[in-house]
């Protein structure tokens, strides 16, 4: 997973590509490059690291000037994050130059018949092998650059999302899609490529997107020509007016967007809900639910498919699911489910998860799902992803664009839809009486202002960040809706502060976990009024009699915790199903001020990318 930039118009290209690829480092931040045609010569710089230093780099080394350009900010697949592996990457002969995000899987067999035909590769990059197949075919064909690339692509295996300009037709630029996403902005005589709108937003918001299998011939100051690549037929282009601005891409005054995502939940919840829950005519409205009610209710079974934090927001929503409808709900890493032949009947519905609604597993889980009949409902935040548009039906979270690697805004917004889904699905089905569900909305109306108050903790919980910043070891414990919690505290701590963390349900500590504790051992426990309150409050005891450093997120006013614990944040009461939305806020805190102390890349932790287009 990359992220992509092109522009061919009347401007300088360069000054538009460097932004765009800082606007998407989000999605890979090993490597960068730009390839830029100045009317001779094709400028091209590449280095290993971020975009940062990309831009360092061409002022030493490259001319800038040139209205037409591509860059690239990577996330290494094949071959490792060093200079020759960035992108552009360029043909042999030096005129064909291109930009990949996804992977070629025939890439080898392919690189073979190239090198047997005089092909030499000074990469070891899928990429490089697609641009010079491009060159082959123009050669050999004696096509024009369009029809190159679609022969060529008929031959390739795998997902990308391709950007290519030759320099001896310097007024058009290809591109095509597969699995991986492209967007079209369309100014006034000029054009912009991106992986998503944020590059161009500023300066237009008319853009297309591109399907699979298409492929689109954009020349300067004529117009965009979408083909299929399969069977050449021509495609209408589609224009969409965007509604995202540029403040909502950017970190809008805080020192990160993970900081900023963290803030913007109250709202970012209240989106979610807003037009479909009327607590005042005690309905939830919900098209996506409305138009195939009686498949869910027909349903026997709901299998949930997701990814990391996605997953454990399905974890949560098998409680509330199973507990609300009384429905049969499994919870399956994606990852696995794609690969061990399961059970799926006609009469099961599959919910995927996800976030960047990309997340290559499970959009394969989701192929597999629907290729054995079962109904299959998306649950994403971006829309037009490619699992938004290949499930039959769904729900967005409306979460705005999440750009922090870690998941939060995105999380506590599945919660939400999935909740009111549940609610939705229970009051057709009679399995919550009109009392009940009534007082469901309103506790959730009232959530955005909890999580407010919720984050009115924050400076407290800066100053126990500042006590546990150098622990090697935290363990997390919840029960019952908070389990999955617990699992998504660990998660956000260790992947931006690298410091190991586990999530446990509380109870099952003393079959294990119970060994670890000791005087330094942190351990941050899920203790609100709601749900196993006693139980839990027992499991702390056993870990005061260990001398472990107990961190108790509890309800507000609560007591009895306050005197076994070491440190007690608190958060409102809610129902016991809502609670999940609150006790996040404080570990989504602990998690950020820990890295920020420890002066980790809060936003584009080492080793992760915001979404996941491999497997
Ligand atoms: C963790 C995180 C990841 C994602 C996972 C799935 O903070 O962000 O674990 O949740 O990669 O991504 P989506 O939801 O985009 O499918």
């Amino acid at each position: 997973m990359c992220g992509i930039v092109g522009y061919i118009g009347h401007r300088e290209a360069y000054p538009i590509i460097l932004k765009g690829l800082k606007r998407l480092e989000y999605r890979g931040y090993d490597s960068a490059g730009v390839a830029l045609y100045d009317g001779n010569t094709i400028n091209l710089c590449k280095t290993k690291g971020k975009v940062e230093a990309l831009e360092t780099k061409v002022k030493t080394q490259i001319a800038t000037k040139g209205t037409i350009g591509i860059g690239h900010t990577r996330w290494a697949t094949h071959g490792v994050p060093n200079d020759t592996n960035s992108h552009p990457h360029v043909s042999n002969s030096g005129n064909l130059v291109i930009i990949h995000n996804g992977i070629i899987e025939n890439y080898e067999s392919l690189k073979k018949e190239l090198i047997k035909r005089g092909y030499n590769f000074a990469s070891d990059t899928d990429t490089e092998v697609l641009v010079n197949l491009i060159e082959d075919v123009q050669k050999n064909q004696n096509t024009k650059l369009g029809k190159a690339v679609q022969i060529a692509l008929n031959q390739v295996i795998g997902a990308y999302a391709i950007a290519v300009f030759d320099k001896k037709k310097p007024n058009e630029i290809v591109t095509a899609k597969l699995g991986s996403p492209l967007a079209i902005g369309i100014g006034d005589n000029e054009f912009f490529i991106a992986s998503d709108a944020s590059p161009f937003i500023e300066y237009t918001n008319n853009a297309i997107y591109l399907e699979d299998e298409e492929m689109a011939i954009i020349r300067r100051g004529k117009d965009i020509k979408i083909r299929k690549i399969k069977n050449d037929s021509i495609v209408a282009p589609y224009i969409q007016q965007l509604q995202i601005n540029l403040e909502q891409i950017e970190k809008g005054g805080y020192d990160h967007f993970m900081l900023k995502e963290i803030y913007e939940q109250p709202n970012a919840i209240l989106d979610t809900f807003r037009g479909r829950l009327l607590s005042k005519d005690a309905i939830i409205k919900m098209a996506g639910i409305e138009d195939n009610m009686k498949k869910f209710l027909n349903a026997k079974r709901i299998i949930i498919v997701a990814c990391g934090t996605s997953w454990h927001a399905g974890l949560v929503s098998e409680y509330t699911f199973e507990n609300l409808t009384r429905t049969p709900v499994e919870v399956e890493y994606a990852s696995e489910f794609r690969y061990r032949n399961p059970v799926i009947n006609e009469d099961d519905i599959v919910i995927a998860i996800s976030q960047s609604g990309e997340t290559a597993d499970t959009l394969a889980a989701i192929k597999l799902a629907k290729a054995k009949g079962a109904f299959v409902f998306g649950v994403c935040n971006v829309v037009g992803s490619s699992i938004a548009r290949e499930a039959h039906a769904g729900a967005y979270t409306h979460a705005g664009p999440e750009i922090g690697v870690a998941s939060t805004k995105a999380f506590t917004t599945q919660i939400t839809v999935l909740t009111l889904i549940a609610l939705r699905l229970a009051r057709a089905k009679g399995t919550i009486s009109s009392t009940d569900f009534r007082h469901h909305l309103i506790e959730l109306e009232l959530i955005p202002e909890k999580v407010k108050k919720a984050l009115q903790s924050d400076a407290y919980i800066k100053v126990v960040s500042e006590i546990y910043k150098d622990s090697k070891n935290v363990l997390y414990l919840g029960r019952g809706y908070n389990f999955p919690v617990a699992l998504e505290g660990a998660l956000k701590l260790k992947e931006i502060s690298y410091i190991h963390a586990e999530g446990y349900p509380a109870a099952e500590m003393k079959h294990g976990p119970i060994a670890l504790i000791d005087e330094n051992m942190p351990i941050v426990v899920i203790a609100t009024k709601k749900g196993h309150y006693e139980k839990v409050v027992s499991n702390i005891q056993e870990i005061k009699s260990r001398k472990g450093k107990i961190i108790g997120i509890v309800t507000e006013g609560d007591t009895s915790v306050k005197d076994l614990a070491d440190h007690v944040i608190e958060v409102p009461e809610t129902l016991e199903p809502l609670t999940p939305l609150l006790t996040t806020i404080p570990l989504q805190l602990l998690s950020y001020h820990i890295a920020v102390m420890l002066n980790k890349n809060v936003d584009q932790p080492r080793n992760l990318a915001k979404s996941v287009t491999v497997e």
